[in-house]
């Protein structure tokens, strides 16, 4: 029987086809129509619907009673939220035949996050960790007829406080100007819920993941495990499953069976009897291992470097207690390998180098070393339930995967993702850097506290490790710097926090993951030096080493766009500037005019950086002019802070692609791909998903193939080529074209022969620039010509700051629109007469999206596409675009 009858016979066996157990799932979900959920603070002034998965904030929202969160001063404005008592009751019929079963199972996914809950007035049970999954019996609570399921949750905020007198770790806040809320850091909640320099404070309550209550006579399969290894010509497959059963069920008796399909429409089977008695939580666990012949298995890749193969697992378990039962699981997952090498860089560089000192720090996949190019993840919103929506997954993830990232790190302040999530991952080839979520704090080690802990961990490192997206797990977020550079003024109990902080992520995590996932590498910090941190005790003296580990870098003070500020690191795991979000995107949050000005209180209000807007300016000031007199500053002001954030990030990235030279620098992941609200930040796509110039950006500072200038001190500009596939390019020409600011046509041109190896960056000719005298006139443009490669982009140099460009002239733009054959796609036709610099196209009033944006203009004419959702004819989207550009 193939996979596809299976999944027939199963639907047509069980009801939802996503049941672990059939037949007896009871979706306490409000889209089930079967509960009715009220939601109520505690003086009952207030008494509207719930929804589950829900939260508060969203269903006083949904109901009338507070505002669009997300407008205007509405996070302060409704910070009493936070401050309140609310219960969530839920009212649901049970019949007499769902107790027939001998078990039934509350089946919390997540509740955020102190909650007592009670089922028909009687205790049975509370929860403190948002992150984990709470299941209790209630079958003896449970009767025929109606039941009443009651959450009464603490406020998050006064929780905080009141284990912070207690069990105080620093910081003792946040700083004032987030509005945020202190101690977070004492409650297993997402950490950014509280504030954080890109976001308001929601500390949100609800039940935020789906709820269910599970009838069976024997056992469910609760989770399932998978370890693959490559052995010559077979891969080795353990799958590890987790049962579970009821208080008064104490053995499991069945037959466990998995069924992994392959190439060629086969399907593999290994069955096992199980006849065993449980632990004392009534668990069990059954591995089943199988052998499968290579040739039948087709690599997993990331994107960019071949096919993203899954493969379905489906695991059953039929027994007999009373009537058949049969639970079942399915994953789809990938079979590859991977590594994170660190090994002594003189061995590579010799010991005489700079290069060749401290270790290597760079992921092989498959057996070959990946330059990791990508970004950091945020939650997709500040409220929790709404953070698992799959279209705007869909859309960041479809847009970092355009942007040919292949790896994102899902930060430590945030959430561990919804299975959707990484599911995504595993389709469009993005692996995933995994921060355990404790971030820029120090965190308590009371009992209590790490046995929820323990939970957590264990609990999501079983869900998570079978997708092949997952890379490596990391301990916590800058916890290791924060403590070695005394941020939270810890200096003076530096011994003791050290000690707390190896109970924490070394004593107490690190067992957990490895002895759950021995397949990848636990690193306890991000940034660290890696296994050198480990050997120096946990907390190195510089965990920012350039020569070991991974690095963040920020410097809002020197000349972003200039590659020689920054330094050389083995693999950069975050590094940004700020911008605004577009005028757009701005209208979603404040239609009032006094806040469309830089120092107006709504922008006073979203800006989280004490320096206020100071660096974004000095950072505009430092290559572009801008007057404040100009009468369009503001809509200036946001059009080049974009500009200027694209512009440092390529500098940066492509500097970072360069070094990858013998696998010195292995990895740009920029701070930070999406945003929670509509603010200044350091995000490449705005809250709603309009990409900034930045994401655009990414398209070519990431491309596979890219001819990479670098301007050097000495004022001469090196010429790299990068090459990210397997094969090289060989006999191939770059070719320089120098433009003159004013017009279209190059006044000289060269050509360089260029090859390059597989995987590989190398610099390939210099051009002498420093003794032009006329600098200010001319830019440069690279291109490559090679046998097989069609996909380089253009590249470009700017030999001074574009404030000093001297003759650029104001262009004149012809944009005609023509309907493409295919489906919602538009062409647009795009004219001048000179020189255009960041040539931004908008649609504002309709929801679509240019292939391409941000465009140094260098030809007459050039074609770009338009994608949209709306009923649009090519007349009218021509009249609705509008468009800036730079000119001094
Ligand atoms: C009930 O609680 C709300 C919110 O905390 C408060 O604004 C209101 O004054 C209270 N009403 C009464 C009657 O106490
Ligand atoms: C439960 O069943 C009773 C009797 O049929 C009905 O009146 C009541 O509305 C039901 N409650 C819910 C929550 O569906
Ligand atoms: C898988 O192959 C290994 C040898 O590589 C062997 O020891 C093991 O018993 C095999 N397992 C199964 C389930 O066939
Ligand atoms: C388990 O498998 C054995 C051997 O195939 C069979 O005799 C037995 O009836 C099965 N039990 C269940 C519960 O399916
Ligand atoms: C450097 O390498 C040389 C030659 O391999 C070796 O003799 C020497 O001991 C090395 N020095 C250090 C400090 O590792
Ligand atoms: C601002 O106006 C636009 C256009 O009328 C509207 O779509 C948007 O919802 C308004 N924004 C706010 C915050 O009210
Ligand atoms: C801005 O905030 C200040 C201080 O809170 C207040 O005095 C002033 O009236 C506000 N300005 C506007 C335009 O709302
Ligand atoms: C801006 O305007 C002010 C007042 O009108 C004037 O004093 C100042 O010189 C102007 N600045 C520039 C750069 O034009
Ligand atoms: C650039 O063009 C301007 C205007 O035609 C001309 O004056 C200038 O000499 C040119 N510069 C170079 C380097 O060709």
């Amino acid at each position: 029987m193939n996979m596809y009858s299976y999944k027939l016979l199963l639907s047509i066996i069980c009801v939802n086809f996503n049941n672990i157990v059939c037949l007896s799932k009871f979706s306490l979900d409000s889209s089930n129509g079967k509960v009715i959920w009220t939601l109520e603070n505690k003086n009952r002034s207030i008494s509207v619907q719930g929804s589950v998965p829900g939260g508060v904030y969203s269903d006083l929202q949904k109901s009338g009673v507070i505002d669009d969160v997300l407008q205007g001063s509405n996070d302060v404005l409704t910070r009493w939220v936070a401050y309140d008592t609310w219960t969530y009751t839920g009212k649901f019929n049970v019949s007499g035949e769902n107790l027939e079963h001998a078990v039934a199972q509350l089946v919390l996914e997540g509740v955020d996050t102190v909650a007592y809950i009670e089922l028909n007035s009687i205790p049975i049970g509370s929860t403190d960790n948002m992150f984990v999954r709470y299941v209790y019996d209630v079958r003896q609570y449970l009767q025929i007829g109606e039941n009443e399921l009651k959450f009464t949750f603490e406020s998050p905020v006064k929780f905080a406080k009141a284990r912070s007198d207690k069990y105080f770790t620093a910081p003792d806040c946040v700083p004032a100007v987030y509005n945020g809320e202190c101690h977070a850091n004492q409650i297993r909640k997402m950490q950014a819920s509280f504030s954080w320099d890109w976001g308001p404070a929601f500390p949100s309550v609800g039940i935020w993941r789906p709820a269910t209550i599970e009838f069976f006579n024997a056992a469910v399969i609760r989770s399932l495990m998978t370890y693959t290894e490559k052995r010559d010509t077979t891969w080795f497959l353990k799958t590890k499953v987790y049962l579970q059963t009821g208080e008064n069920v104490r053995r499991v008796k069945g037959n466990l069976s998995v069924y992994l399909s392959v190439d060629g429409h086969q399907t593999f089977k290994v069955a096992k009897q199980l006849d065993v008695s449980t632990k004392d939580d009534g668990t069990v666990e059954a591995d089943i291992d199988m052998n499968i012949s290579a040739n039948v298995i087709t690599e997993w890749w990331p994107n960019g470097y071949g096919e993203q193969k899954l493969y379905n697992l489906l695991i059953f378990l039929r027994t007999e207690e009373k009537d058949r039962e049969i639970s079942y699981k399915h994953a789809k997952i990938g079979f590859r390998t991977i590594e994170l090498v660190e090994e002594d860089a003189a061995l590579i560089f010799g010991n005489d180098t700079r290069a060749g000192h401290g270790l290597t720090f760079y992921f092989k996949v498959n057996g070959y070393p990946i330059f990791m190019k990508g970004s950091n993840w945020i939650p997709s919103n500040i409220l929790p339930e709404i953070g698992e929506n799959r279209k705007t997954i869909d859309n960041l993830l479809t847009a970092a995967h355009d942007a040919h990232m292949g790896m994102l790190r899902v930060w430590g302040g945030g959430i561990y993702e919804s299975d959707y999530f990484y599911r995504r991952c595993d389709e469009l080839g993005i692996l995933i850097w995994q921060d355990f979520l404790f971030a820029c704090s120090m965190y308590p080690v009371d009992s209590k506290f790490l046995t929820t802990i323990t939970n957590e961990i264990e609990h999501n490192v079983i869900r998570l490790q079978h997708h092949p997206s997952i890379a490596v797990w990391a301990g916590n977020n800058e916890n290791e710097v924060a403590l070695r550079g005394n941020w939270y003024n810890t200096n003076s109990e530096f011994e003791k926090y050290k000690s707390e902080y190896i109970k924490l992520y070394v004593d107490t995590i690190k067992p957990i993951v490895e002895g759950i996932d021995p397949g990848r590498r636990y690193l306890v910090s991000s940034p660290s030096n890696g296994r050198k941190s480990e050997e120096d005790g946990y907390i190195a003296q510089n965990p920012y080493d350039p020569n070991y580990g991974d690095t963040h870098y920020y410097n809002y003070l020197a000349d972003s766009w200039d590659s020689n500020i920054y330094p050389k690191t083995r693999f950069a795991s975050e590094y940004g500037f700020q911008s605004l979000p577009s005028i757009a995107t701005m209208r979603t949050a404040t239609n009032k005019t006094e806040d469309y000005h830089v120092d107006s209180n709504y922008s006073k209000h979203r800006q989280h950086s004490p320096a206020g807007y100071s660096f974004i300016e000095a950072q505009i000031n430092r290559r572009l002019n801008l007057d404040k007199n100009d009468t369009k500053y503001f809509e200036k002001f946001i059009f080049y802070s974009q500009i200027s954030q694209a512009m440092a990030i390529k500098a940066e990235t492509e500097f970072y692609r360069q070094s990858q030279t013998n696998w010195y620098t292995m990895g740009a992941l920029y701070w930070q791909l999406n945003d929670v609200w509509q603010a200044p930040s350091w995000s490449g796509i705005e809250f709603g998903g309009k990409w900034k110039m930045l994401h655009y950006f990414a398209k070519s500072f990431f491309a596979p193939v890219l001819v990479s200038p670098r301007l050097t001190k000495t004022g001469d500009v090196d010429i790299y080529l990068i090459n990210d596939r397997f094969v090289p390019i060989i006999e191939a020409k770059i070719i320089l074209d120098i433009f003159n600011w004013s017009t279209l046509t190059p006044i000289a041109s060269k050509s360089y022969p260029a090859d390059v190896g597989p995987l590989n960056a190398r610099k390939q000719a210099s051009y002498t620039l420093w003794n032009a005298d006329n600098k200010e006139e001319i830019f440069l443009r690279f291109s490559l010509k090679a046998e097989g490669v069609d996909c380089s982009p253009y590249n470009y140099l700017f030999p001074v700051p574009l404030k000093s460009a001297k003759g650029l002239k104001n262009p004149n733009i012809n944009i005609a629109v023509q309907k493409m054959d295919e489906h919602n796609k538009f062409e647009i036709k795009i004219n001048v007469d000179t020189v255009v610099l960041f040539l931004w196209l908008e649609a504002e009033s309709i929801d679509g999206k240019f292939e391409n944006n941000g465009f140094i203009v260098t030809e007459a004419s050039f074609n770009v596409e338009f994608t949209t959702q709306s009923t649009i004819s090519a007349k009218q989207l021509e009249k609705l675009i509008t468009y800036q550009y730079y000119l001094h």
